[in-house]
């Protein structure tokens, strides 16, 4: 790792015990859960699925053939029913489910008898389409109400949705839909982003110029005439037209506990992403008690998590986890600077908000920003934090702590992954004494270990690989359509545990620090990034012979992708090329994914046996001394990219 400055290393040291007043009040605050949870952990999940309605109880908590898990089997329930009719019986129908707030300052509320009414008739709509249980909806759309009303309507009639974050491209989002063979696009005619239109009906005309399953498009209107978009007579409906006359109920289909509920898009290591494949009863148990402990959700909390929901954060922690809990959740637009730095400071204190959920990467840039933006603000309706995505370095934990926080909050590091659908790794902020850059502990009955290569625990401080040894509900259930990858990548690496793909080392106490990917995927900004799938997309480009892209460190995204481009004609290298090429890679997957740095150059380090040495060119970028090059074929031309890199650099 890099050197890090001295005052980190302190606060290394520094604890934090959940403040007393906390504690006392907190839903969790009683360090026996972890020992129930350990002598029965089936017990554990079946008392959490008690507080959730089931047309159907379950027959058996778990049924375990690696790497297959059913949980709650033979139960019937649906999540959107759980979201919304579980709390229509009480007080909960007239409070606030969404507070929503669009970037140019409009607001929304909607109670949860509200919401329902919405989802009961986008159910009806999509019925009325023609969507049936088990048929695929991809849905790409701005972070506006609609789309979690879309995701409820889904679930609520069995429709499996496959949510598209808005900033990914026409052909990322043509490549899902076509590998979900979705029947329909839910869509806007735009998003507000920093003041600017995003065209997304305009991307979807495009994606659906290749995508045979599709039959129709729901547009809802967020823009209105700016948008200047063009309907396809026959194919798209405008969403106010296709919900105005539909019934207000729609029954909710009775799921099977293991149907599919979702599946999310993923970057692996090849330059395909992953359909992760989500189900019903055990996502929704898993979501909804992490969901309540963690973030020690109470009746009259406003919690909000400021992810997007085109992410498997939004998915589990705005939509599914908060609305199964009865909760208020926030749901913003757009930037966290516009108009001004201090936007998601106004919205705390507007709303009031007790809990909020965010990034390292944005915690960076706010530090970037100085701590005058948050104290123009009367933050102090807030009693957690939290984050997730990348690590945080402790620095930012503990700027987040005094100048968020007040010096008062708990912080909460959640460690998870799309494809483990809850937090596994985090906090119970009632309970755990903190340290600052730690994810600490296992949540209750999750068995986390540090192992080296063959599987075998490593010593307290020594690095290793993250791993999980026993199941837990919401985990994946697959990669869509593809079972093969799915052993391979997740259960091939050490037998019969699965592998996460991060590093990770446990101190003395125990408890857990994430050390970043140990793989080809790169963390930039806390979106997860493929460098073999910026490779491909560089490789489509007409005029580039080879590419070989890696991860370096990043002040603020954590990573950010630098690219090695060699050219077919070896032409001269020129500005231009290199603007077209970061150009071309956000329109084969999005802006995203545009390497910060292109360096052109006549030959990439390879082995003898042609195989790119993407260690040597980590070392280039980050400046280290050069690893082993005495494998290579021709030891010179690292050298020479070295200087020209540093060149570059300087220029
Ligand atoms: O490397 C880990 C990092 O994000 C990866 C998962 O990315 P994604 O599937 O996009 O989901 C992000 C939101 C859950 C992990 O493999 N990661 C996530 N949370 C943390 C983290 N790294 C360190 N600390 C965390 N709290």
């Amino acid at each position: 790792m890099s050197s890090r400055p001295i005052e980190s290393l302190l606060d290394e040291r520094r604890v934090f015990a959940p403040p007393e007043a906390f504690a006392n009040q907190a839903l969790v605050n009683d360090e026996s859960v972890y020992e129930r949870a350990r002598r029965d952990p089936e017990g554990f999940w079946a008392r959490a699925a008690e507080d959730l309605h089931w047309f159907r109880r379950w027959d058996a908590v778990l049924e375990w053939t690696p790497p297959y898990a059913r949980w709650f089997v033979g139960g019937r329930t649906n999540i959107a029913y759980n979201c919304l009719d579980r709390h229509l019986r009480s007080a909960r129908r007239n409070k606030a489910a969404i507070v929503w707030e669009g970037e140019p300052g409009e607001q929304r509320v909607l109670t949860y008898w509200d919401l329902a009414r919405e989802v009961n008739r986008c159910a009806n709509a999509l019925l009325a389409l023609g969507v049936r249980r088990g048929d695929r909806v991809a849905i790409y759309m701005p972070m506006i109400p609609e789309l979690p009303i879309a995701m409820l309507a889904c679930a609520r009639i069995g429709a499996v949705h496959t949510v598209v974050f808005g900033g990914f491209s026409a052909e990322a989002l043509r490549d899902r839909i076509n590998d979900a063979q979705a029947k329909v696009v839910i869509t806007a005619d735009g998003g507000f982003r920093r003041g600017q239109i995003v065209p997304l009906k305009r991307n979807v005309d495009h994606a659906l110029a290749e995508t045979p399953t599709i039959q129709h498009v729901l547009v809802v209107r967020r823009i209105g005439e700016a948008a200047a978009i063009h309907m396809v007579e026959g194919r798209d409906r405008w969403w106010h037209r296709a919900l105005d006359g539909m019934g207000l109920d729609c029954p909710a289909e009775e799921m099977d506990s293991e149907d599919l509920l979702y599946i999310l898009y993923t970057s692996g290591t090849t330059g395909k992403p992953k359909g992760i494949v989500h189900t019903t009863g055990g996502y929704m148990v898993g979501t909804y008690l992490t969901t309540k402990w963690i973030f020690d959700l109470k009746e009259d909390d406003v919690y909000w998590c400021t992810a997007d929901i085109g992410w498997v954060t939004g998915h589990s922690y705005i939509v599914y986890g908060p609305l199964a809990n009865g909760a208020t959740t926030v749901m913003y637009e757009g930037t966290p600077d516009w108009p001004e730095k201090d936007r998601f400071w106004e919205i705390v204190e507007r709303y009031g908000v007790t809990v909020l959920y965010t990034a390292p990467t944005a915690i960076r840039t706010f530090i970037k920003w100085g701590p005058q933006w948050p104290a123009r603000h009367d933050l102090s309706t807030l009693r957690l934090l939290g984050t997730v995505g990348e690590p945080i370095n402790p620095e930012a934990w503990m700027w987040y702590r005094r100048h968020i926080g007040g010096d008062r909050t708990p912080v909460v590091d959640t460690w998870w992954q799309t494809e483990t659908g809850m937090i596994l790794i985090s906090p119970l902020p009632g309970l755990t004494t903190l340290k600052p850059g730690s994810a600490t502990r296992p949540f209750p009955t999750i068995d986390a270990e540090v192992v080296d290569e063959k599987g075998v625990p490593v010593p307290p401080n020594t690095g290793g690989y993250l791993v999980l040894r026993r199941p837990w509900p919401a985990m994946l259930r697959g990669i869509y359509g593809d079972p093969a990858r799915f052993q391979q990548i997740y259960w091939d690496r050490i037998p019969g545990v699965y592998f996460t793909g991060d590093g990770a080392r446990k101190d003395d106490d125990g408890y857990f620090w994430l050390l970043g990917r140990v793989d080809d995927v790169i963390n930039v900004a806390g979106h997860r990034i493929g460098t073999m799938e910026v490779e491909s997309a560089l490789v489509s480009h007409p005029r580039v012979a080879e590419a070989a892209v890696i991860g370096m460190h990043h002040e603020i995204k954590g990573q950010a992708l630098a690219a090695f481009v060699t050219l077919k004609d070896g032409g001269t290298p020129d500005e231009s090329v290199i603007e077209e090429l970061r150009d071309h890679v956000a329109e084969k997957i999005g802006p995203i994914a545009k390497p910060d740095r292109v360096l052109l150059t006549a030959e990439l380090p390879k082995t003898r046996s042609g195989k790119i040495m993407r260690r040597l060119l980590r070392d280039i970028a980050e400046g280290r001394v050069l690893g082993d090059t005495t494998t290579l074929a021709d030891p010179t031309v690292v050298h020479s990219l070295r200087e020209r890199y540093e060149e570059d650099a300087g220029g």
